[in-house]
């Protein structure tokens, strides 16, 4: 999703200004632009694709100026063209915006009627225009922006500059987050703390509604009302994450293989290592009177989450409702008395999510939510916050964020079934264990299979479509292998419920359809099987991902096998995990596609 920069100071801004949007590429754009004040005068230059095409232009045409804005641009409306992308321009004020005006089509019409003229496709240009027009009609900016604001309807994050103000920058939001950072005569505007941490780690967040005047030494923020309201200012942890990929060629890859150490972590939040079994305190969310619990995410999230509803059912006997959040929160949805709802968030800022836990929230329900960044919208909204300890994941495609939600889901489940008396103390122990050992498993599993993975890979680069299949908890992995191969490499992938392979997608089984089956060795392993026979008896290729019982016990052919160690039920989807990841790396890596931000992708979606 686009990012935004702001800042105020006694430096030249556009290289500062540029360095803060690398920060912010990986959230995913498709043209970038900064605009500054120099001398009284507001001058901008802007590039379609990548911030080098920005560089390279501030290198032949350089913007000088000690105050400005930043965009990187994710295309919603119009085209990722230079013309659309930001600041956008109205008679000296420039707009940089995240998010989606909803009412922009009657705003421009309206502004049209009454003689403004458009430059672009974009509903960004709305705001530039709106407020050109009330300070036409004499309003000064601050005026100007309030009543703008008053007639945006949608999600927004924006910064503001006008020409006549050389020395304030206003910004303002409502969903996406925006981020004031205060430095030594110096403030800066971000959309998340990550791209300020080269700047400062003091951090102020706005609220939902809230707007914010900054000059080089202080800020003012006032709410929806127009009422000055205080919000604390904390000390981010972005600044402690350096941003870099290591020894590794994408952020995707160094991300996989930091799962053995971030799962580790995680998973040390929630269990008691010395005593073997997980800690009980789960704040206001009380597993053992609950009926019923509603689970929503997006994407991958969902993937986890889909997971954690076997689980929560099995071990905890508790049913879950399970949907995607664009979905759940206009499905209205019954929500009776005893039942709670769960979150799954990496960014935690997706705006469905976000709705949908607001829907959760206005009918009285407990909130949790399993959140990646602890600064967020989700985690500072929701009642309680199960923090999955990934660090900052800056590949689109999620990796290391799904491994931790499963982690922190199964020591939910756990959780939830030992305070419901569902689980017994052998098994909660004997899982305990199998957790515990995992992450070290993981790197061994990592080391293993990656050669293996970049031949088969190397294959696959050659197929037009690739099908996954998978029963119980290997089935929504499935879903989430398919999703990661296409996303990365273009390639079509479907997921599938091996149980569901007669009922429709065997028509599409032939030579030119590779089969990839999630199988370990479990209670659904006999019933897989005859799947991969289904599929062999129509001339599919199988790629089998199982363990050490699980190959000794096919004899179908392949046309490749990764066999993994054995592991606990608990543990499997998290292993399993690691091989799906890695096939949709290294074959996007064979197609040469731009793996860390995809065509198309964002990382951070703050709009509908
Ligand atoms: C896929 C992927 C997305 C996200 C989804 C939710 O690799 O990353 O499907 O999982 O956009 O994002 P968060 O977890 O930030 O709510």
């Amino acid at each position: 999703m686009c990012g935004i920069v702001g800042i105020v100071g006694k430096r030249e801004v556009a290289p500062l200004l540029v360095d803060a949007l690398k920060r912010l590429e990986y959230r995913g754009y498709d043209s970038a632009g900064v605009a500054t004040i120099h001398e009284g005068h507001l001058d901008r230059r802007r590039a379609e694709g990548k911030l080098v095409n920005l560089d390279q232009k501030l290198g032949q045409y350089p913007l000088a100026g000690r105050i400005g804005i930043g965009h990187t641009r994710w295309a919603t409306h119009g085209a990722p063209t230079e013309n659309n992308a930001h600041p956008h321009f109205c008679s000296g004020i420039a707009v940089v915006h995240n998010g989606i005006i909803e009412n922009f089509a009657p705003l421009r019409a309206e502004l049209i009627a009454d003689g403004a003229e458009f430059h672009s496709q974009t509903d960004t240009e709305v705001v530039a225009q709106l407020l050109a027009a009330y300070r036409k009609q004499g309003l000064a900016p601050r005026d100007a922006m309030q009543k703008a604001l008053s007639r945006l309807e949608g999600a927004y994050a924006l910064a503001v500059l006008f020409e006549d103000q050389p020395d304030m920058i206003i910004g303002a939001r409502s969903g996406p987050p925006l981020a004031v950072g205060h430095g030594s005569g110096e403030m800066f505007l971000g959309s998340d703390a990550i791209a300020l941490a080269p700047f400062t780690d003091e951090i102020t967040y706005l609220n939902d509604g809230d707007w914010v005047v900054i000059t080089c030494d202080r800020l003012e923020i006032y709410d929806q009302a127009g009422q000055p309201v205080e919000r604390p200012s904390q000390i981010s942890r972005g600044a402690a994450y350096v941003v870099d990929k290591g020894n590794h060629r994408h952020f995707m890859e160094k991300e996989i293989y930091e799962q053995p150490e971030v799962v580790a972590h995680t998973l040390s939040h929630y269990i008691d290592f010395a005593e073997g079994r997980v800690r009980l305190d789960t704040g206001r969310i009380d597993f053992a009177n609950l009926d019923r619990l509603a689970m929503s995410a997006c994407g991958t999230a969902y993937y986890a989450g889909l997971i954690g509803k076997y689980w929560f059912e099995r071990f905890a006997r508790l049913p879950v409702e399970i949907d995607v959040a664009s979905e759940f929160r206009y499905r209205e949805m019954p929500l009776p008395g005893k039942m709670a709802a769960l979150f799954i968030s990496q960014s935690g800022e997706t705006a469905d999510t976000l709705a949908s836990l607001r829907y959760c929230k206005d009918n009285a329900l407990t909130i949790g939510a399993v959140v990646n960044v602890q600064e967020s919208t989700i985690a500072r909204e929701s009642d309680v916050v199960f923090p999955t300890l990934a660090g900052p994941e800056i590949g689109v495609a999620s990796t290391k964020a799904f491994t931790c939600q499963l982690s922190v889901l199964a020591a939910l489940a756990m959780i939830a079934g030992r305070a419901r008396g569902t689980l017994s103390i052998e098994d909660e122990t004997r899982m305990v264990q199998a957790l515990v050992e995992a992450p070290r498993l993981f790197n061994e599993v990592l080391n293993a299979i990656q050669p293996q993975v970049e031949t088969l890979s190397r294959e696959l680069s050659r197929f037009k479509d690739v099908l996954y299949l998978g029963r119980g908890t290997s089935f929504p992995l499935a879903l989430e292998g398919a999703l990661k191969l296409k996303e990365i490499s273009y390639i079509h992938a479907e997921g599938y419920a091996a149980g569901e392979l007669k009922h429709g997608p065997i028509a599409l089984i032939d030579e030119n359809m590779p089969v990839i089956v999630i199988a370990p060795h479990d209670r659904h392993f006999e019933k897989t099987v005859s799947n991969m026979q289904e599929v062999a008896a129509r001339g599919g290729q199988i790629i089998l991902i199982t363990d050490e019982k699980g190959a000794a016990a096919t004899t179908l052919e392949t046309m490749a096998t990764i066999v993994l160690p054995q592991v606990d039920d608990i543990v499997a989807p998290i292993l399993y995990a690691l091989p799906v990841q890695l096939i949709a790396y290294h074959t996007a890596v064979f197609m040469g596609t731009d793996v860390d931000q995809p065509r198309n992708l964002a990382k951070s979606v703050t709009v509908e």
